[in-house]
């Protein structure tokens, strides 16, 4: 068979880090042990049932079967518009002001296209979500890394970037609560972050993926409650998390009407909008009693605090995550790397954890787990890791 040589585009993509941990776990796998995969953010809940039912009565309508229109349903964007008024108090012109997205991965994904040249510059959170980087290359732009670290609460500080790499800078990624560290962002920062990049020219783009998961009866915030925050940037929100819908693909874009008509335009070109009956169910799902992401909320945070509570028995100084559904926690310091240490972890008590490395330089020290397992396999991932004495 000819092999047909790959685009130097896809040549220059990042390697996607993560597949030799999968590759590494399934070995393990197959060798037949019980592996407590702490690895990944695949969310374990399935999709509250009102939103199945609502996706059901919908596939029936004939309507749906044909086009969606272009820029995604009307009534999508008013819930959208409602659901922002209502959780937020931001208020969001269904028109002008949302762009339909299929999952916040793909807007990501898109962004850096919409906004940057060849060589333009972005700043990239570091330990950061991988896949920012993928839309950084595919666009032909630079990154410059805002690291995060503990002293700052993993909030980038804006004083230390250099100043011609400010300069440069035409557009940033934060994402708080935040993948990797679980950090949660303050009115506060957000408002410093609409100052520095009105100063800058620099157009903000929040991924609120994990905004609807937050502890200690603390809310996650949205930047575009900051005032001004509409004129500099976007928020990028999803179904995934959220509603537990990772496999629906939808999301949605809100927030200043250029980048939103950019993403649009994009779109125009690449797709026709996501299925209508996805986008009524979706749309039920902003409206309906969010009772069910509150339930989610406590799920997740109860595990945390098991979780949390199991380590630190164990003699492991770990810090509780504020938002998101990831801890991130500090490699003992008998281990050279983070990688060492998760291979170890994998290979002697069959616990996957994410080696902090692979979101970036600033995550060496680290790994990252989901709280994506039931209470008593975090107990007993605590427990196998315990018999290690390592701490
Ligand atoms: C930080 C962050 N942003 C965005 C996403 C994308 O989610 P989706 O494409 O399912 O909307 C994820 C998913 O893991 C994530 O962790």
């Amino acid at each position: 068979m000819k092999t047909f040589e790959q685009s130097h585009l896809l040549n220059t993509l990042p390697k996607q880090f993560f597949a030799n941990l999968v590759a590494k776990v399934n070995k393990i796998v197959e060798q037949g042990y019980d592996v407590i995969n702490l690895g990944q953010g695949n969310p374990d809940q399935p999709t509250p049932k009102h939103i199945i039912e609502a996706m059901q009565k919908a596939v029936e309508n004939p309507e749906y079967h044909k086009y969606s229109p272009f820029r995604g349903q009307q009534f999508l964007k008013e819930a959208i518009a409602t659901f922002y008024e209502r959780e937020y108090s931001v208020k969001i012109d269904p028109a002008k002001e949302v762009a339909i997205l299929f999952g916040g991965k793909a807007g990501l994904v898109e962004v850096p296209q919409c906004l940057l040249n060849p060589g333009d510059v972005i700043l990239v959170p570091d330990p950061g979500y991988p896949d920012y980087w993928s839309g950084v290359e595919l666009a032909r732009a630079k990154m410059e890394m805002m690291p995060l670290e503990r002293e700052n609460q993993f909030l980038p500080d804006y004083n230390r970037l250099p100043e011609d790499v400010v300069a440069k800078a035409k557009a940033m990624f934060l994402n708080y609560p935040n993948n990797p560290t679980g950090a949660t962002a303050t009115s506060e920062f957000f408002q410093e972050t609409v100052e520095f990049a009105t100063q800058n020219d620099i157009c903000v783009v929040h991924d609120f993926a994990y905004g609807a998961i937050g502890f200690d009866g603390k809310r996650p915030i949205s930047f575009l409650e900051t005032e001004g925050a509409k004129e500099t940037g976007i928020e990028i929100y999803t179904f995934s998390k959220t509603f537990n819908m990772a496999g629906w693909r939808i999301g949605f874009a809100v927030g200043n009407p250029s980048v939103i008509e950019a993403l649009n335009l994009l779109q125009d070109h690449m797709y026709v909008s996501v299925f209508s009956a996805i986008q009524e169910a979706a749309a039920h799902a902003l409206l309906s009693p969010q009772t069910c992401v509150e339930e989610l909320n406590a799920l997740y945070e109860s595990r945390r605090n098991v979780l949390i509570h199991a380590f630190r028995e164990i003699g492991w100084d770990v810090t509780a995550p504020a938002g998101s559904f990831f801890a991130w926690l500090p490699v003992p310091k008998e281990f050279a790397s983070s990688q060492a240490f998760s291979d170890y972890m994998l290979e002697k008590a069959h616990v996957v954890m994410a080696p902090g490395n692979g979101f970036g330089d600033y995550g060496e020290g680290y790994v990252r787990l989901g709280l994506l397992t039931s209470e008593e396999r975090l107990v007993e991932a605590a427990k196998r890791i315990k018999a290690l004495n390592l701490f």
